[in-house]
């Protein structure tokens, strides 16, 4: 069969998907239920998106669900936040460990209470062999406090020369993990709140109006299939970018 050169081939799938997960508060408030039982729903959708994300062979999935921000939340429900992710964090290791899954964590993490500090580090201790999938939970998690603190860690290390953007990446609480190449926002809303401002540079963006408790497989597998069939550019031309690619 001869090959149609005017359709372009789907491009290759995302090494790293990294997703706000927002709207569990309408989803709740639109069924009349609990903000909570919102969060509750929204812990299915993780678990659905990340058997997802290793079955397709993403390498690395980064959720946030926790911003710096998110602190100033009425006191019940940061702690309603807190007790969900000590229950996600007491059962999930066997989980992880039999999909073969990594579980990372990112944000200013000594602002979470001990217990799940530690529980988190169990977690993380379990699985740190695991390498189909690496999926990042970022937590007490905020891009200007994280770039912040790597310009007082270069500060502290009295570095007196110019720093390049490589090792100023290697102060951030991403290293070790490849640049975002799909930003997936559920809820509708068109903005960033603080989540991997530095990283998220040359990322594609995709925002779908699906509440994150209604974000399932086929969500995701349509946000991927969205992806493939963009051409990135990072500055260059069109025909550039086309020219490398044959
Ligand atoms: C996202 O859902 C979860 C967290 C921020 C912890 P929201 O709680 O922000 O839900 P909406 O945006 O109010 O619907
Ligand atoms: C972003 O959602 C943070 C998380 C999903 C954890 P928010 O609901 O906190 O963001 P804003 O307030 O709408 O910007
Ligand atoms: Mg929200």
């Amino acid at each position: 069969m001869q090959k149609n050169h005017n359709i372009p081939t789907p491009g290759p799938i995302p090494r790293h998907v990294v997703i706000i997960m927002d709207g569990n508060g309408r989803w709740a408030r639109r069924k009349n239920l609990d903000r909570l039982i919102g969060h509750r729903e929204g812990i299915k959708s993780a678990r659905s998106v990340v058997r997802t994300a290793r079955e397709i062979g993403i390498e690395y999935l980064t959720l946030y669900a926790f911003s710096a921000q998110n602190w100033k939340r009425p006191g019940e429900e940061v702690l309603a936040l807190m007790d969900l992710l000590r229950e996600y964090l007491s059962n999930e290791g066997e989980k992880l460990l039999a999909q073969n899954t990594r579980l990372n964590a990112i944000g200013n993490l000594s602002n979470l209470p001990q217990d799940i500090r530690e529980l988190l580090g169990r977690v993380m201790k379990m699985t740190e062999e695991c390498n189909s999938l690496t999926i990042t939970l970022a937590l007490s998690y905020g891009g200007r406090e994280e770039i912040i603190n790597a310009v007082n860690s270069i500060i502290a290390e009295g570095e007196k020369k110019p720093v390049s953007e490589k090792d100023f990446q290697e102060y951030l609480y991403t290293s070790g993990l490849p640049e975002p190449d799909l930003l997936i926002r559920t809820g509708g809303e068109m903005r960033l709140s603080n989540f991997l401002l530095w990283q998220l540079a040359y990322a594609e963006i995709y925002v779908t109006k699906t509440l994150w408790p209604n974000f399932r497989r086929r969500h995701l597998l349509k946000a991927i299939a969205n992806y493939r069939n963009r051409e990135r550019r990072f500055g260059l031309t069109g025909e550039q970018i086309r020219e490398k690619g044959r």
